[in-house]
């Protein structure tokens, strides 16, 4: 599989059952994040990446808001550690560039910070919770970044 094509970009309003499936069972299923909280009215206005199989199945997506906040990375369990994850996060930075949106940032899961300091993200201030989860804040400066070409 070539992950980068299997990489869409869309909105809440064409896909949202795909996206609501992935979300379902990585937050609320796995990580046990209330309903309430994993819905938002930030959805209708966020672009969005879906990652899908060989068979044309949703397995990864993640989430852009008008203000630049990345979130909403999941990848489901069984296609983990094969570079969904990156091909997701790439997309979403890529659009930011286009956008001439030179500050990404995100709430990052303690648990993901090794994921998003690959990416070149840096840790600023101290850790909070949200959802039940401990997360800190982090930034990465797009100014000098690879991606731009
Ligand atoms: C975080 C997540 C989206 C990463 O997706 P993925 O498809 O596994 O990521 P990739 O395969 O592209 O991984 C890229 C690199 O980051 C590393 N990595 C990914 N997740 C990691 C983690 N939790 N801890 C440490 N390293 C991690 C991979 O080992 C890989 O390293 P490599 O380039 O040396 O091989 C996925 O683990 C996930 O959905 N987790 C559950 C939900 C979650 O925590 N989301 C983050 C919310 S902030």
């Amino acid at each position: 599989m070539r992950h980068a094509d299997a990489v869409q970009i869309v909105s809440w309003e064409e896909a949202e059952a795909a996206l609501r499936a992935v979300r379902t069972v990585v937050f609320i299923r796995e990580q046990q994040v209330p309903e309430e909280l994993e819905w938002d009215e930030y959805d209708a206005v966020s672009k969005h990446v879906l990652a899908l199989n060989n068979a044309g199945q949703p397995v990864g997506t993640a989430r852009l808001l008008p203000d630049g906040h990345i979130g909403r990375m999941a990848v489901l369990k069984e296609w983990r550690g094969q570079g969904l994850g990156s091909a997701l996060l790439t997309t979403l930075l890529q659009i930011l560039i286009r956008r001439r949106q030179f500050e990404a940032q995100l709430h990052a899961q303690t648990s993901a910070i090794p994921f998003y300091k690959k990416f070149g993200f840096q840790v600023v201030g101290e850790e909070f919770m949200e959802a039940g989860i401990p997360h800190v804040k982090m930034m990465l400066s797009l100014k000098e970044s690879a991606l731009i070409i």
